[in-house]
């Protein structure tokens, strides 16, 4: 099973890839992630990302669908994949339908999540993840069992994002609404559309996704 899970900045895309990753063995592939590595790596598309992700603006089409082209060849995706901030803008939605029919690749659902503007900054404000494994905390909806030791790896150093400040949570808002938005009519569209509550709990939240999936 192929999905894509669509919603703006800190609707939680990330936190529910995890689980269906943990639950259904399916592959996480966050657009974000990648950029973020190639950033740390110093690779050439890390070094044409960084300035644009720093800002909260979005990273050139060409260079994304780049990156999820070659992703897409690698042999784990056959697991089933979900694509966590990927497509970002219609002409990415054009080019993932290309890949994934040159590709032989289905897609089954896309799932919106719906949260709300205010919601969404508190959340982003709060993010921390554990520096080792990746798994996601809040300063205040989620913290980790044991103050300072990750629930899932035993890690203790944890870190947050560099865009993860209120002015460039602003910027990503404004991409998500003048670029991303669109996407929701585009698979309403092709009737492959799905809306979840995002502002719904963690666990209700995955049960939403859970009941969508089937
Ligand atoms: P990306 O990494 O994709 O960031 P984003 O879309 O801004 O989304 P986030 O990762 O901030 O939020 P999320 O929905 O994953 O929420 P999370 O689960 O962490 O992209 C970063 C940048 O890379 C972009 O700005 C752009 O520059 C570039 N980029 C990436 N893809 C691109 C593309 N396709 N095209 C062009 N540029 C691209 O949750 C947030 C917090 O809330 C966490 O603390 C979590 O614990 C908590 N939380 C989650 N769910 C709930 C809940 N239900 N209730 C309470 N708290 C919750
Ligand atoms: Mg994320």
């Amino acid at each position: 099973m192929n999905i894509i899970l669509l919603g703006p900045p800190g609707a939680g895309k990330g936190t529910q890839a995890r689980m269906l990753t943990e639950k259904r063995g399916l592959v996480q592939l966050s657009t974000g992630d990648m950029l973020r590595a190639a950033v740390a790596a110093g690779t050439p598309v890390g070094k044409a990302a960084d300035a644009v992700m720093k800002s909260g603006g979005l990273v050139g089409d060409d260079i994304v669908i780049g990156v999820i082209s070659e992703r897409l060849d690698q042999p784990d995706v056959k697991q089933g994949v979900i694509f966590d901030g990927f497509p970002r803008t219609l002409a990415q939605a054009d080019a993932l339908e290309k890949l994934l029919a040159d590709k032989g690749i289905s897609l089954d659902h896309v799932v919106e999540m719906s949260v709300d503007d205010e919601v969404v900054t508190a959340r982003i404000a709060g993010r921390y993840t554990c520096a080792k494994c990746g798994e996601g905390y809040h300063d205040e909806s989620k913290q980790p069992n044991v103050p300072g030791v990750c629930d899932k790896c035993g890690g203790t150093e944890f870190k947050r994002r560099a865009d993860d400040n209120a002015h460039a949570v602003r910027t990503r808002l404004m991409a998500y609404y003048r670029e991303t938005s669109p996407l929701i009519g585009y698979y309403y569209a092709k009737g492959r559309l799905a809306s979840v509550d995002g502002l719904a709990d963690i666990d209700e939240v995955e049960r939403q996704i859970s009941a969508v999936l089937g």
